[in-house]
């Protein structure tokens, strides 16, 4: 694995393991050593991958499992637009290796879809540690933990899986994907600035977006919320139009389409 020029040239590092538990634990208590980055961490193995909401992340050899650590003075209140960075130059990462791909889009709050079936997603965690200075006590470290399915995707889960191997010929293998990857991170992040780019990033999200303007249906664990998927807000939480009025969704899984026949005919 190798880190874009792009990348390297901003000061990026990289940390190259053959197996760890997850690169987001391994980020976690390099964090917890002293370090504070940016250094990406990335893993041909991970025997405990995490995904969102406390699942598992199957992590098959030949895909990507990466970790970014980034401190770069970033407000803790801003942390949740980091998603929407990320998701955005993780879409820009493909359309460099293949600038032909269709139907590739962001699918809210940051999954890489093929026509509504998962190719990546994100897993972002913030540390707070103590800085021993009092005018600002604590620094907000990100961890940006990126999983791909470059070679294979994982079978028998609830939401439809896909690979980039299934959609390409040649389709760019783990290193391909993570070298591009590092050069559009950084400069994603570069234009997001801070949060002070972040309508730019808002915007090249919502053109990307899946399912934006058409009813969706959003899983809040034991309920299930239908609506028309109006816009991100500036917080980058899901704006619903429902019948009883706009709803502001801060987490939950988006169901693209309309309900299933089957499911409509039993309720
Ligand atoms: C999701 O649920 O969509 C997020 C998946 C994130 C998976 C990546 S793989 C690299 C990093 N390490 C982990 O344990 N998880 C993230």
């Amino acid at each position: 694995m190798e880190l874009d020029r792009v990348a390297r040239a901003q000061g990026y590092r990289l940390l190259d393991l053959d197996e760890v538990d997850s690169t987001n634990d391994e980020a976690r208590r390099l964090i917890d050593a002293g370090e504070r980055g940016p250094l990406w961490i990335v893993a041909k193995r991970q025997t405990k991958g995490r995904g969102r909401l406390g699942r598992q992340w199957v992590s098959a050899q030949g895909n990507l499992h990466a970790s970014l650590i980034v401190s770069d003075h970033i407000d803790m209140t801003l942390a949740p637009q980091l998603g929407f960075v990320v998701g955005v130059a993780t879409i820009k990462a493909l359309r460099l290796l293949a600038p032909c791909v269709r139907d590739v889009a962001l699918k809210w709050p940051n999954d890489l879809v093929y026509l509504g079936a998962k190719l990546g997603g994100v897993l972002l965690e913030n540390v707070a540690v103590p800085t021993g200075d009092a005018r600002q006590p604590q620094l907000s470290v990100a961890i940006i933990g990126i999983g791909v399915n470059c070679a294979e995707a994982p079978k028998g889960l609830e939401t439809p899986t896909k690979a980039l191997a299934e959609l390409l010929t040649p389709a760019p293998d783990a290193a391909q994907f993570f070298r591009a990857l590092t050069q559009t991170l950084a400069q994603t992040l570069d234009l997001w600035r801070h949060g002070a780019g972040f309508a730019l990033i808002r915007d090249e999200w919502l053109g990307a977006a899946a399912g934006l303007g058409e009813t969706i249906r959003i899983v809040l664990g034991q309920e299930t919320v239908t609506g028309k998927f109006e816009t991100i807000d500036k917080d980058g939480r899901l704006v619903l139009a429902t019948p009883h009025g706009p709803r502001i969704i801060e987490a939950g899984d988006v169901l693209l389409g309309p309900r299933p026949v089957s499911t409509e005919m039993r309720a």
